[in-house]
């Protein structure tokens, strides 16, 4: 089945943030949301030329487009993307949670910052932002978290770090839809 191409989908209304959204998966995602008919914010680190990239995506599908700079491992930097987007964009209704680094490594040629790298980005980074987005999120959101299959099965060595942070992600997404879900919104 081919991709939607209306600008007029079940989204239309609603404002986004896509964290990573510059490239990969992100930029996927967030040119997706925007074809759906959202307003689509997308936050990068290095990729200013990309996130432009994906804005005029955006704007070229009807929808208004927001990149800002925001790194994830930054406390501040990764909860202020969320207010930061609902001023642009005038709230909040869907926040992915997809910036992540995959930093795989045999254990002992690890170092400490680079576990406290990934630990910062896919970890805590993805807690900030959901608490930020819970605090002025519309009832009836959505949370999306990115996570990864190595959750489920390990096909080789080396991604011990990488898996801890994102089997984090899983309690994260079940605690936080039991805390959000009176107010109808979802985690996933
Ligand atoms: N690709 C896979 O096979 C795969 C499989 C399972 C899960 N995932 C997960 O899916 C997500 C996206 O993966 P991808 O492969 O699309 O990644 P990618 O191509 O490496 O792109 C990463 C994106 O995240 C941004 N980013 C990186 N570090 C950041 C930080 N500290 N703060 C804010 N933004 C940051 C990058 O922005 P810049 O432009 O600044 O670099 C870029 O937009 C990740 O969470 C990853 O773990 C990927």
């Amino acid at each position: 089945m081919g991709v939607m191409t209306t600008t007029h989908g079940t989204l239309h209304g609603k404002a986004a943030l896509v964290t990573g959204g510059s490239r990969g998966i992100g930029a996927a995602t967030a040119v997706r949301l925007a074809r759906e008919g959202a307003d689509v914010a997308v936050t990068y680190v290095d990729g200013k030329e990309a996130a432009a990239d994906v804005v005029r995506r955006i704007e070229a599908l009807g929808r208004r487009g927001v990149a800002l700079r925001a790194d994830s491992a930054d406390a501040e930097e990764a909860a202020g993307a969320v207010p930061r987007t609902a001023e642009a964009l005038g709230g909040l209704d869907v926040l992915v949670n997809n910036a992540g680094v995959g930093v795989l490594g045999p254990l002992d040629e690890l170092s400490l910052a680079q576990v406290d790298r990934v630990l910062a980005v896919n970890v805590r980074g993805v807690f900030l932002a959901s608490r930020a987005a819970a605090a002025l999120m519309r009832d009836g959101g959505r949370i999306i978290t990115i996570g990864s299959c190595m959750t489920q099965r390990v096909p080789g060595p080396g991604g011990t770090l990488y898996t801890t942070s994102k089997s984090a992600l899983i309690g994260l997404t079940r605690a936080l839809a039991r805390e959000l879900g009176p107010r109808g919104i979802t985690a996933n």
